[in-house]
């Protein structure tokens, strides 16, 4: 469990937010642009855009708009010196039910696309959004992405020699570092206006969202959003009260979660996923140790990873030009392990992976650079965020979190993508807000899922311990995000669409698939997992296997 050393009930105000007057802010103008021209990336082949533009109809409730905003919103906007453009999309329906903004998470995935699926009523894997197309949908694209001054870094450039996931010495962490720290200042080179890398984090963010608010007329906001779209959405809370709405976070990564707390806790995650593959293999057939029996999945495991300890394990598909790397090592198959289990856990995945490198041939656990996050927009946006200061710059203090969390750790994966956050944000040379918990009055809905590996379930309970008047939705099962799930509607996606149309919180209630906790109540223990179903009354889902 998290726990924390400093007050627990601050005020609503951030300390560093106190300091920072926001003379800035004003109720600027929006310039509606052609969505034409205007598509967004992941929608680009969807659409068959060719160059910039897409030459079909469009739905007359689909607007794409720009502002200009402050770069720096402690400085007055200035059209010369002081001047970003930030875009979005919007579906607009004939008189609005009121405005709704949506925050995609990463950070760094796109939010545009969800208003051009509401409008083009496209069931995406979002069905909430399909249910609530009589609101003003507002998705801004965070400051940093296409259509909203996108930063330029020299990506697959720093990386090239470093074929290690992550460092298991001190010369590895160095390296690492280093190769961290030219790809930052690459950011910083080459990035427009000058002096943008100090204003790209959560702090602006949230002053764009209420400057767009704040032109479209809205005295008062709602807010759906998922992942890093909780922390930017608690900012908005503690930084504009007066306008919220029915907010809706669902996996929470909270303000103020000490690092060591928030990676023990991920280490712990992991660890119970290993034991939710082992459950889902006493149910499926087609599981290689299916007629092994309870707990031959977590064996299998530990036998792999003490035979790798020994000598890396040969992968087939791997090698020079094919994306992935032989042989697999300890530190390979760890990091394997996470990208199986991460968002939407692939179990049938993870027990062919075990079997087929217990009989030699580790290729689904190697090690792919191209997909690590290392060397994507991710870092810059998050390290704006997040303060790695002091002993956790150094290798000392850095391998010392991996040690504390051996306590949450008995199947030795050791890794974390927390922890990964602690490594690349270690070399990060830009302005960084001071770490301050965020507590409020208002009501709003938490909502978690029991065995969330990217944001474990335990930093929801301590985002929603510091909101006494909000409630906490749990579902019991698998995946990162509840709301996010295609039709039909869930019963979590349900809940959720009512408070953001009512306001009205749910009372307590619970049964096999969620447990809704009422303001000031305390959330039971995380259930083991074997005693919560798995399949896809979980939402379990594979790459490889139909779960019915
Ligand atoms: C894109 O092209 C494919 C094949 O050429 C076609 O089937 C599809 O309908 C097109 N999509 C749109 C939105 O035009
Ligand atoms: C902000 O800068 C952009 C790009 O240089 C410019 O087109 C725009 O007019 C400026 N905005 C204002 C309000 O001056
Ligand atoms: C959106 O599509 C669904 C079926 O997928 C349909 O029931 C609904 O009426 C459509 N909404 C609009 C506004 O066209
Ligand atoms: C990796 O490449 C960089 C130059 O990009 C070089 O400085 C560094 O020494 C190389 N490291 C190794 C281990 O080869
Ligand atoms: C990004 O920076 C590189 C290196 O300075 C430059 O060549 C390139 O044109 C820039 N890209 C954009 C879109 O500005
Ligand atoms: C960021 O701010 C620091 C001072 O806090 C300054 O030294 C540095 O030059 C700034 N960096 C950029 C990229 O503007
Ligand atoms: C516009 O600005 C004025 C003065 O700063 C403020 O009182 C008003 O609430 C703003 N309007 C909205 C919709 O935010
Ligand atoms: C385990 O993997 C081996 C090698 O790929 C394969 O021959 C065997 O059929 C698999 N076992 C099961 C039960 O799927
Ligand atoms: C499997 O074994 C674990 C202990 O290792 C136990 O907690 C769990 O209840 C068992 N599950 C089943 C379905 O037998
Ligand atoms: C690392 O942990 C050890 C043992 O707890 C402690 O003595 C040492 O000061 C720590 N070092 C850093 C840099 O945190």
């Amino acid at each position: 469990m998290l726990s924390f050393t400093f007050s627990l009930f601050i005020s609503l105000v951030v300390s560093h937010v106190a300091a920072n007057p926001r003379p800035g802010r004003q109720n600027g103008t929006i310039r509606w642009v052609d969505c034409h021209e205007n598509v967004p990336q992941p929608l680009q082949s969807t659409l068959n855009v060719t160059g910039t533009s897409f030459a079909g109809t469009l739905p007359k409730t689909l607007f794409c708009g720009e502002i200009d905003v402050p770069m720096d919103y402690t400085r007055p906007f200035d059209s010369a010196t002081n001047n970003i453009t930030v875009g979005f999309a919007m579906n607009r329906p004939r008189d609005p039910a009121g405005l709704l903004l949506y925050h995609a998470g990463g950070p760094g995935l796109d939010a545009a696309s969800e208003a051009w699926f509401t409008a083009l009523n496209i069931s995406s894997d979002s069905a909430p959004f399909n249910l609530l197309q009589d609101f003003d949908l507002l998705a801004m694209n965070t400051r940093g992405l296409q259509f909203s001054n996108p930063l330029n870094c020299s990506f697959n450039t720093f990386f090239n020699n470093i074929t290690f996931a992550f460092p298991s010495t001190k010369a590895e962490f160095d390296q690492y570092h280093a190769a961290m720290s030219k790809l930052f200042s690459s950011c910083g080179k080459n990035s427009t206006p000058k002096g943008i890398m100090n204003h790209t984090g959560t702090f602006e963010v949230v002053q764009d969202w209420d400057s767009i608010r704040a032109a479209l007329g809205y005295e008062k906001v709602h807010f759906a959003g998922v992942s890093y779209g909780t922390f930017v959405s608690m900012e908005y809370v503690a930084r504009f009260p007066e306008r919220v709405g029915n907010f809706v976070l669902d996996a929470a990564i909270p303000h103020g979660a000490p690092f060591q707390e928030m990676i023990t806790d991920q280490v712990g995650a992991i660890n119970r996923l290993l034991l939710r593959a082992d459950a889902f293999c006493l149910t499926d057939l087609t599981c290689p140790f299916h007629k092994q029996g309870n707990g031959s999945v977590v064996a299998a495991w530990d036998t792999l990873l003490a035979r790798a300890l020994k000598a890396p394990i040969p992968a087939a598909g791997c090698g020079e030009g094919k994306g992935c790397n032989t042989p697999v090592t300890p530190t390979d198959l760890r990091l394997g392990v996470s990208v199986i289990f991460r968002a939407n856990p692939d179990f049938p995945l993870f027990n062919i992976a075990l079997n087929e490198s217990l009989h030699g041939d580790a290729s689904l656990f190697a090690y792919q650079q191209q997909g690590d996050i290392r060397e994507s927009i991710v870092t810059p946006l998050l390290c704006a965020d997040f303060q790695v200061s002091g002993d956790l710059r150094t290798w000392e203090g850095f391998h010392n979190l991996s040690i504390n969390s051996r306590v949450n750790d008995p199947h030795k994966i050791v890794y974390s993508q927390m922890w990964q956050i602690a490594l690349m944000c270690g070399a990060w040379p830009f302005a960084v807000p001071a770490p301050s918990t965020i507590s409020t009055e208002l009501p709003l809905m938490l909502i978690t899922s029991d065995f969330d590996l990217n944001l474990p379930t335990e930093l929801t309970t301590f985002a929603w311990e510091l909101t006494p008047k909000s409630v906490l939705v749990v579902r019991h099962g698998d995946d990162h995000t509840s709301i996010l799930f295609p039709p039909p509607i869930t019963p979590v996606q349900s809940i959720a669409v009512d408070f953001i149309r009512t306001g009205v919180l749910p009372g307590a209630s619970s049964n096999e698939q969620v447990t809704v906790y009422p303001p000031g109540s305390t959330r039971g223990p995380i259930p083991g997992a074997y005693d919560v179903p798995t399949g896809s009354v979980a939402e379990d889902t594979s790459s490889i296997e139909d779960i019915r």
